[in-house]
């Protein structure tokens, strides 16, 4: 089955968050099942895009109200992602550094809508044009919400109305949310369908590609069931598209995630060697920060935002570092500038027992699931998570808040063959518990090699969920 993916972002092209890692790796795991998937996302000017050789398959324009847009197709000429890969070029949007973010001021491009509904335009100008004639058409998240729309309602792709079309939402906090008016920046379409694009009175890019994508699915059975009392606004639209919706867990790259071949941490091990292989990593990783290694090492790594409970962060540290136990925390990621500065300031108060790095590092992430011991994610929201996934396959113990895709993939160590550290309620006092508990584990070295010795041999491999993605693929080309 021929199946073109477009999203935003795909690793290691482009990446913010865990939707580069989805769609850099589903679409691979797919094509070595039989599929033909292709993956498009836009020409962003940063340096893997720019170091890559493309050949120049499209060029086209069209009109955006009144703006005349050109864009070019380019496909990368070596196949060394598991599938086609496509950046679609357009001169004026694109070409700039960041996915969502201007990296020089830290905010949100001022033309996001323009940015992605050219985008979307573009990518079915081009499937038009060349009549791709694809068997589905999977759109992940709002940045491509408008193309089921577009194509279930634009006169212009009439033609292609017959394809049918999935949204996965990675993500249902952001929304792609502006003045209806702009619904001018579209195609042609009947007016009286005007309400498919709103909801309280606004567009939105993902309640658009709600309603009218032909299937929903989202990255875990749990979220699916939450995004009906818990979707940013977008609950009843949930409620009411639930018998098109599915949940389908995510999977990762075993290939990219390998303690055994991955180039990017200090020393390579396998579940045989797992001991000495954790000790090595971890005593590399205490050495870069100045820690002791002798220490149960918690790490944080993720946005620094409000919905991953970044927020939660300094406080809770805090109370552990305040009391007897002793613990080091390593915490990488970016976000919220005024957290950067109270992180900032903790690593200068709490030398030897906490480190910050402000950034975003992907060899320092492999690193640092090598070498810690547990990995902590207190989320409000988590759709699937793929921290924890890839921390076990990693051998580092997961702490989590019992939240959407994190309640189906850990197990409390209370539970029989459990294997993970839960907790339920979002608040200092519960995640501090849950804290202790790890502290308790990792002073029982008994248990803690038994719960090591779980996790690395747990498969969160693609293999399941990329045969429901095909079921379901089936099941809608044979309608
Ligand atoms: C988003 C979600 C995360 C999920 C990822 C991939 O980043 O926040 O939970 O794992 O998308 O689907």
């Amino acid at each position: 089955m021929r199946i073109i993916h477009l999203s935003a972002e795909c690793y290691p092209a482009a990446k913010a968050g865990g939707l580069a890692d989805v769609v850099g790796s589903l679409p691979k795991y797919l094509n070595q099942l039989g599929d033909q998937c292709e993956v498009v996302i836009p020409k962003y000017d940063n340096q893997w895009i720019s170091s890559q050789n493309y050949k120049n398959i499209h060029k086209g324009s069209f009109k955006m109200a009144e703006e005349e847009v050109r864009f070019s197709v380019l496909k990368m000429k070596e196949d060394k992602l598991g599938f086609p890969f496509y950046v679609i070029d357009i001169p004026g949007r694109f070409d700039r550094p960041g996915i969502y973010i201007d990296p020089w001021s830290g905010r949100g491009y001022w033309d996001e809508l323009e940015r992605f509904v050219s985008f979307q335009i573009a990518a079915l100008e081009w499937i038009k044009d060349e009549k791709k004639d694809p068997d589905i058409i999977h759109c992940h998240d709002h940045h491509t919400g408008l193309v089921p729309f577009m194509l279930s309602q634009c006169n212009r792709y009439r033609s292609m109305s017959g394809i049918p079309t999935v949204l996965t939402v990675h993500n249902a906090e952001y929304h792609g949310e502006h003045e209806l008016d702009n619904y001018k920046l579209l195609p042609a379409f009947n007016i009286d369908n005007v309400g498919l694009l709103d909801w309280n009175g606004h567009l939105n890019s993902l309640a658009a590609g709600l309603k009218t994508a032909w299937k929903i699915t989202t990255v875990s059975k749990n979220y699916m069931s939450e995004l009906s009392e818990n979707s940013n606004g977008l609950e009843m639209l949930f409620q009411q598209e639930r018998q098109k919706s599915r949940g389908i867990l995510n999977g990762i790259d075993t290939e990219v995630w390998d303690p055994a071949s991955d180039a990017l941490i200090e020393y390579n091990f396998s579940y045989k060697d797992r001991k000495k292989g954790k000790r090595k990593n971890k005593e590399y990783l205490c050495k870069e920060f100045g820690l002791n290694p002798d220490l149960p090492t918690i790490s944080f790594i993720g946005r620094l935002v409000r919905e991953k409970g970044a927020d939660l962060l300094p406080d809770l540290f805090k109370q552990v570092m305040y009391s007897d136990q002793e613990v080091n925390f390593v915490l990488l990621g970016t976000g919220d500038p005024q957290l950067h500065q109270i992180f900032s300031g903790m690593a200068g108060d709490h030398v030897g027992y906490f480190d910050a790095t402000l950034e975003y590092n992907e060899q320092l992430a492999h690193q640092i699931y090598a070498g810690s011991d547990f990995i902590l994610m207190p989320s409000r929201v988590e759709p699937c998570g793929l921290n924890q996934m890839f921390s076990m396959r990693y051998g580092t113990v997961p702490i989590v808040r019992s939240v959407g895709g994190l309640k189906d993939t850990v197990q409390d160590i209370s539970e029989d063959n459990g294997y993970g550290i839960t907790f339920a309620e979002f608040n200092l006092e519960a995640a501090t518990v849950a804290i202790e508990r790890a502290v308790e584990l990792y002073k029982d070295p008994k248990e803690f090699s038994k719960v090591l010795s779980t996790i690395m041999k747990l498969d969160f491999s693609w293999k399941r969920s990329a045969r429901e993605y095909i079921d379901m693929y089936e099941a809608l080309t044979q309608k």
